[in-house]
């Protein structure tokens, strides 16, 4: 693909691609955006299981909570837009920690990081690239890959955006969660969730939470919900049936060749040769 289409569709905002749903006067004023102590950031690399999290947080009981349509996601009118919500307010969003507002972090908000196996991200944002307006015309797997490890698509590079949250991973008001993990264990994962957010969950509400927060019920769900940009909480698409599109681990196997999974995983190797999430991911 020429770098000429990538431009009619997406901006670059401090060396970082973002698409033109995210303007560049919202992106600058986000730096001095001020935040509540209560608030809830849910951050992630696009395509890392962001809906389905959000979907259990409003699914557990006495939560009282307000999930809102992304940070980065419209025009400067979005923080007047943010200050109407009078509950506790849970804001997603796919900014690096740099990118965040800086008040987020002198008032540690929580934050929930979302992380997932790269591979199966790539073939996700792949899938959304291709069924997505908002998003550059990519012909091909093979030239997509190229883009995704170049870090030539919208938010950058999946290395550097999660390196930019581990360095915070033990700081108390960040939460990790692995998309595996919840995919493996969805009670372990949801009762992290609720403690971190000080609310207690029972056996009968996880089980409650587990069925109505499962891949094929909120795919249905998608079809018949409205699309409606100030009720989504995707920054690239008002259309949730997009986002869900086989909700498994390790898809990755039926698109990369052996080469291209060579080649992936001696990036890897290198760019997260200190990591600790890596060796979860690589599990
Ligand atoms: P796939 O494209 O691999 O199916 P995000 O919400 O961050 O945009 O992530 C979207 C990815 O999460 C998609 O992955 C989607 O299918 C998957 N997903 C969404 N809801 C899910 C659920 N309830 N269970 C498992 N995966 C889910």
């Amino acid at each position: 693909m020429s770098s000429q289409s990538q431009v009619s569709v997406l901006h670059k905002f401090r060396g970082i691609l973002f698409s033109t749903v995210s303007s560049e006067e919202l992106l600058n004023a986000l730096d001095s955006f001020d935040v509540r102590e209560d608030d809830v950031f849910l951050v992630s690399y696009p395509k890392s299981g962001t809906h389905w999290i959000a979907e259990i947080i409003e699914n557990i009981p006495n939560a009282r909570i307000t999930l809102t349509s992304p940070i980065e996601l419209g025009d400067i009118s979005k923080l007047e837009e943010l200050k109407m919500y009078s509950k506790r307010r849970v804001i997603p969003t796919h900014l690096s920690y740099d990118l965040l507002p800086v008040k987020v972090k002198q008032k540690k908000c929580k934050i929930i990081y979302i992380v997932r196996n790269p591979k199966d991200t790539a073939v996700s944002l792949f899938h959304y690239y291709r069924d997505n307006p908002n998003l550059p015309c990519v012909e091909t797997w093979a030239a997509f890959l190229e883009l995704f490890l170049k870090g030539e698509v919208v938010y950058g590079s999946w290395f550097d955006h999660v390196l930019s949250w581990e360095e915070h991973r033990n700081d108390k008001n960040i939460l990790i969660i692995f998309y595996e993990e919840l995919k493996k264990d969805f009670s372990k994962s949801l009762k992290k969730i609720a403690t971190f957010l000080g609310i207690n969950v029972n056996d009968s509400e996880i089980n409650k939470i587990a069925w109505k927060t499962s891949f094929s019920e909120m795919k249905n769900n998608s079809v018949k919900e409205n699309s409606d940009l100030n009720h989504t909480i995707c920054a690239l698409t008002s259309d949730r049936k997009l986002v869900f599109r086989k909700g498994v681990v390790g898809d990755w196997i039926n698109y990369f060749t052996s080469k291209q999974k060579r080649v992936f995983d001696e990036l890897f190797t290198e760019k997260m040769k200190h990591s600790e999430l890596a060796r979860v991911l690589e599990e």
